[in-house]
């Protein structure tokens, strides 16, 4: 099975570019974000400390989480629920953010993640693809972006679904992340050596597909 990895920090482009590549080459694409929110979402339900590790673990070895691909799409489910659109939401975002550096999360969600790319040509972002979960991958790519330029995304994104935010607030919250994703103890965010870096603060969406599929070539 053939496999792209993309990693990088939020709001770099990730799951734009990699939906619209995984499209262009027949690929399935795995948000690997959406299921660590999805558990986010269940420790946020189940109303436990976020920190509690064991706490959280419990939480999360038991989550009754499904993911299903529908017309090409990936939804997921928690406790029967589709939960796909509420865990877009910085709440989740943030909660995801510190459930996933626990070990017991990791373990549930890379297997799932590595069983996949077993089945499946797969397009798999995150943070730890290249360096944990597909260390032999076709091509990895590091996709980044100044902070500036990634809250500024973000923010058009909250805007044109009607949320309301405040520009400099997101810039804290990314600042915040990209601390927590880079220098949390297990499979922290970085780049792995083989990757290749794009940094996308002065691209369009259109030149950093074109930049990755003619890598992939
Ligand atoms: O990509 P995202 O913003 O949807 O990810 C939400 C959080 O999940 C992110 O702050 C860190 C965590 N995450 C992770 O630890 N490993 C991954 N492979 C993907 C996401």
């Amino acid at each position: 099975m053939k496999k792209l990895a993309i990693d990088g920090p939020a709001g770099a482009g990730k799951s734009t570019i990699a939906k619209i590549l995984s499209k262009k080459m027949g690929f399935m694409y795995v948000d690997t974000g959406a299921m660590y929110r999805t558990l986010g979402l269940a420790c946020l339900q189940a109303g436990i400390d976020l920190e509690d590790e064991a706490a959280v673990s419990e939480v999360c070895t038991k989550a009754p989480i499904v993911i299903k691909y529908i017309d090409g799409v990936q939804k997921m489910y928690l406790d029967g629920v589709d939960v796909s659109e509420t865990i877009r939401t910085e709440q989740v975002s943030s909660a995801a953010s510190t459930t996933s550096k626990f070990q017991k999360v990791r373990e549930r969600l890379v297997k799932m993640q590595r069983d996949l790319s077993e089945e499946y040509d797969v397009v798999m972002d995150g943070r730890d693809i290249g360096t944990q979960v597909l260390p032999n991958a076709d091509l990895k790519i590091y996709l980044t972006a100044s902070v500036q330029v990634r809250a500024e995304r973000r923010y058009k994104e909250y805007m044109e679904k009607g949320q309301e935010c405040n520009l400099e607030e997101i810039m804290e919250d990314i600042a915040a992340r990209d601390h927590q994703d880079m220098t949390r103890e297990i499979s922290p965010l970085c780049k792995a050596e083989d990757a290749i870096e794009v940094d996308t603060s002065n691209m369009d969406i259109d030149e950093v597909v074109e930049t990755i599929a003619g890598l992939w070539k």
